[in-house]
Parts: C-alpha cells; sequence; structure tokens
C-alpha cells in the first residue's frame, strides 16, 4: 500500500510517498531553519506561516517527483504531535481536507514513533519484537520498549532537559551556535585530540536504577567550568559530549538487558551524533544484539518515516476526530 505522509510539526514541512511502510518512493521537505538561525531559536508564529507557504508545495513536488496520482494512494498519514501548535494545524489540516477530497483513510501518528520508524525502512531485515527504542531530539530522551506494532511501554525518559536541549543549549552557552547547535558542537569536539577534561564533567543519574535522565545539571556544570576554568572550548565540547553519550549508551544497554528485547533502534535528531551512534554499535556488538542507526537523511524531520509508522500502526480513524495535540506523548 502507497502511504502519502505529511509532517509539520516544528520548523520543517515536509510530504513522502512510502510503499508499504519500507520502501522510499519520494519525499520533499522544506524547511524554515534559516529564518530561525537569525532569531535565535524557533519563533512558533513565523515557523507557522512558513508551514502554510510549503505545505502545499511539498505535497506537490513529493506526488510530481514520484509521477502518482491520488488514485495510486492507499491512505494518508498526519503527526498529529508532540509539536508546535500552530506548525502542526497546518499539516492535519491539509491533510484533513486531501483525505475528504480524495476519499482516502487517514492515518494520525505521533512524531516520536515516527522517529522510531526510521529503523523500518530500506533495511533487511527488519527489526524484531520486542525492539528497545532510545528516541533522542532536541524535545524528548526516551526508551521505549516496543513489544509489537502498536504496542508500546515507555520505559523512562528525561526529567528535565532533553539531550538535544542540552546540547543546543551548551552550543550556545560555548558560542559555537546560537540555535540548533548539536551538531556544531559536536564538529567542534570531534577536533579536540586529548580530552584532558575526562571524567570532570558529571553523567547525571548514570547509575540511578529507573530509566530517567537529565540533563539540565550537566549543561549548568558547563556554565560553572567555562567561568572558573580557562580550556579550550574543543575540549570542553569533547567533554561535554562524552557524558551526554556515556548516559545516553549505559542506560539504553542496561534496558537492552533487562528486557531481554531483540533489537535496538535509534531515533531522533541526536540519532545523527557520531560518537552516540559508534558508541551504540560497539556496545550492542558485544551484546550480539542487532542494532539500528537511521541515515542522517532519516535522523533529521521528514515525512518518510511518519508514512512508516502509520503503515505498521494502521489505524484510520474518523476525521472528527483527528486533532493536533502539542503535547501528545510518546504513548498516545
Ligand atoms: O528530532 P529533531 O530533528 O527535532 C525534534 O523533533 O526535536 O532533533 C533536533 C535536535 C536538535 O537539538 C539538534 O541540535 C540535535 O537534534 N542534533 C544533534 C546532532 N544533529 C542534530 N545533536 C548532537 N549531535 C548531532 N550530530
Ligand atoms: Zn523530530
Amino acid at each position: 500500500m502507497l502511504i502519502l505522509g505529511i509532517e509539520s510539526s516544528c520548523d520543517e514541512t515536509a510530504a513522502a510517498l512510502v510503499h508499504n511502510g519500507t520502501k522510499i518512493v519520494s519525499s520533499s521537505v522544506a524547511s524554515s531553519y534559516e529564518l530561525h538561525l537569525k532569531t535565535g531559536g524557533v519563533v512558533p508564529e513565523v515557523a507557522a506561516r512558513k508551514q502554510v507557504e510549503a505545505i502545499a508545495p511539498v505535497i506537490d513536488d513529493c506526488l510530481k517527483q514520484a509521477n502518482v496520482i491520488p488514485e495510486d494512494i492507499g491512505a494518508l498519514a498526519v503527526t498529529v504531535g508532540p509539536g508546535l501548535i500552530g506548525s502542526l494545524v497546518v499539516g492535519v489540516a491539509a491533510a484533513k481536507s486531501l483525505a475528504v477530497a480524495w476519499d482516502k483513510p487517514l492515518i494520525p501518528v505521533n512524531h516520536l514513533v515516527g522517529h522510531i520508524y526510521a529503523n523500518f525502512l530500506e533495511t533487511d531485515p527488519l527489526p524484531k519484537s520486542p525492539a528497545l527504542a532510545l528516541v533522542v531530539s532536541g524535545g524528548h530522551t526516551d526508551l521505549v520498549l516496543l513489544k509489537d506494532h502498536g504496542k508500546m511501554e515507555y520505559l523512562g525518559g528525561t526529567v528535565d532537559d532533553a539531550a538535544g536541549e542540552a546540547f543546543d543549549k551548551t552550543a550556545r552557552l560555548l558560542g559555537i551556535q546560537e540555535y540548533f547547535g548539536g551538531a556544531a558542537l559536536s564538529k567542534m569536539a570531534a577536533t579536540c585530540t586529548n580530552n584532558t577534561l575526562q571524567g570532570r564533567l558529571p553523567r547525571p543519574k548514570m547509575h540511578d536504577p529507573d530509566y530517567n535522565f537529565s540533563f539540565s545539571g550537566l549543561k549548568s556544570a558547563v556554565k560553572r567550568l567555562v567561568e572558573n576554568e580557562d580550556y579550550p572550548v574543543e575540549v570542553v565540547a569533547c567533554e561535554f559530549e562524552a557524558a551526554v553519550v556515556d548516559v545516553l549508551a549505559h542506560k539504553t544497554i542496561r534496558a537492552v538487558k533487562e528486557n531481554n528485547v531483540k533489537a535496538i533502534l535509534l531515533g531522533g535528531g541526536v540519532a545523527a551524533n557520531t560518537q552516540l551512534r559508534s558508541r551504540l554499535s560497539f556496545e550492542a556488538n558485544d551484546l550480539n544484539t542487532p542494532v539500528y542507526i537511521p541515515p542522517l537523511n532519516l535522523c533529521n524531520d521528514n515525512a518518510i518515516y511518519i508514512a512508516s509508522a502509520a503503515y505498521f500502526n494502521n489505524k484510520p480513524v474518523s476525521l472528527a476526530f483527528i486533532k493536533a495535540d502539542p503535547s501528545l506523548g510518546i504513548l498516545d
């Protein structure tokens, strides 16, 4: 079945066509990222206006790339949350309109569940259940047990800042980049040849028996460190990244062992982090558990994984019940 996915939860406007949840047919993404660099963060009203401008062109582009007409499409899928409400409603309204006009079912998708399904695309064999997913994005850091499609158990998550948020705030603090500086911080860290700060920053909650995370104290520890001591920025960046990766990898591997899972799935914008990718691969290899890590283009927000998640969790609902919900958690 061919599904047209639509994603508009933040500053990316995206549409994609995916066959049977696994084969990418076409994809189109517009981003207002550059605009938000000027204001040092996403201004929700500005992001929403850009969504309005981009939504029809990306859907049109996606259909044209694949030479697909509405008759070829089996269902539509749309991100309903979490995200910025002004941005979400644009995608939801577009998807509902097309579902009515084309007389197709519409499948609502949770954005975070979408990130997990980035691991089901163009891959063979598909991940087996139960699988453990680590979703690390700008707004979330969650450990989720995927018992089966549509059956998820939330094991834990951050109690304050998300991992991506910590990367972004620390990148700003270190003067590396004002907004969405996670990738830039990581690039800076890679230039450090000797981490003379090794172990100096805390690894918050690393040995706690729960599956929760906390990253706000780590950011404050970086602030105290740079205020009181003089270290090259790349060394501080390197130690900060090492602390985040240590905690994420340690808790993920413990969850893998304690839940006897058959696969590890990584998802979200921070899944693009080179250190996290190689550390999880290395540790999973030791456990003999297959680890799935999406290619970089599937870590960033797009509509491909929205269409995939919709295929595997195929639950079309009455259009009247499909609402944009900015706070929708991972289990909703
Ligand atoms: O999933 P995503 O695109 O947006 C949300 O749904 O939040 O994630 C964006 C987050 C940002 O915080 C960004 O700085 C971070 O992912 N990020 C990275 C890297 N690339 C993106 N963080 C660390 N290392 C990277 N290479
Ligand atoms: Zn995302």
